[in-house]
């Protein structure tokens, strides 16, 4: 068996008295688009705060490539998308993506074909010389993307990226996306969109702070008796 991408073991987090994740195991494999799906304030962002060790966990164990976070070493090998933006906006798309390519580390004789690719994904190829201050909500969404992107890491950490993105360019982006898993790479995706869910190899479902199921698509529809992940979800959430 190849090493686990991501390792969530029995992880628990609480902010005051309000215990958030009560007990959540999660795993992503090389070659796995993992999708963590659950309604707004179910916790899917302190997942992966806490897996990325930007948030310190109450209970369990979180790793990612065999390495509890935070580890500086391992910037360069994850591309993690925040569900808030982390842009310079005084700077340029292009001057936002350099920055971020060089922190990376990625090689510099490489970083303008890079850009150019990971630019052409997100449709941002003819607004990367504007100043951020000056973009949308969605193309700083999509430049967000772009930055995780970059450099080719091993694991992808979004958190809700296709969010204010229209459906053509969201299908581009899951295009991509199914290019990073046939690499060997793994993706761990936060979404709403219940259509997205069924393009994931593995659907983890969060309600009541534990994962409630976690199964291919096809396995959680066919549990469940019913034709779509949505339909899946209301199930579990015990709604009819
Ligand atoms: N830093 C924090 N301090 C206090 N409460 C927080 C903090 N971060 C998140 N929460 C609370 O934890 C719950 C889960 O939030 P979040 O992980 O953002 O959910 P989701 O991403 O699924 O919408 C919410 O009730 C939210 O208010
Ligand atoms: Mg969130």
């Amino acid at each position: 068996m190849p090493e686990p991408l991501i390792d969530m073991q029995h992880l628990v987090k609480k902010f005051g008295d309000q215990t958030v994740l009560q007990d959540v195991n999660l795993a992503v494999m090389p070659g796995e688009i993992v999708g963590l799906i659950g309604p707004s304030g179910a916790g899917k962002s302190t997942v992966i705060k806490t897996t990325l060790g930007m948030e310190v966990a109450d209970g369990g164990t979180a790793h990612v490539l065999q390495t509890q976070m935070p580890n500086r070493q391992l910037l360069g090998r994850i591309g993690y998308m925040a569900q808030d933006d982390a842009l310079y906006d005084t700077l340029t798309g292009r001057e936002n993506l350099t920055f971020f390519g060089n922190m990376k580390g990625v090689a510099k004789a490489d970083l303008t074909a890079k850009i150019a690719h990971v630019a052409a994904v997100v449709d941002l190829t003819g607004d990367l010389d504007k100043r951020v201050s000056g973009y949308s909500g969605g193309m700083m969404r999509r430049l967000s993307l772009a930055i995780a992107l970059l450099g080719d890491p091993e694991l992808l950490i979004l958190d809700e990226p296709t969010v204010g993105i229209d459906p053509a360019l969201r299908r581009k982006i899951w295009a991509e996306l199914a290019n990073v898993r046939a690499d060997g790479r793994g993706v761990l995706i936060t979404t709403h969109v219940m259509d997205e869910a069924e393009l994931t190899d593995k659907v983890a479902l969060l309600l009541g702070g534990k994962i409630m199921a976690f199964d291919q698509p096809a396995a959680l529809k066919k549990q469940y008796a019913v034709d779509t992940i949505e339909e899946v979800f209301l199930k579990a959430e015990g709604v009819d």
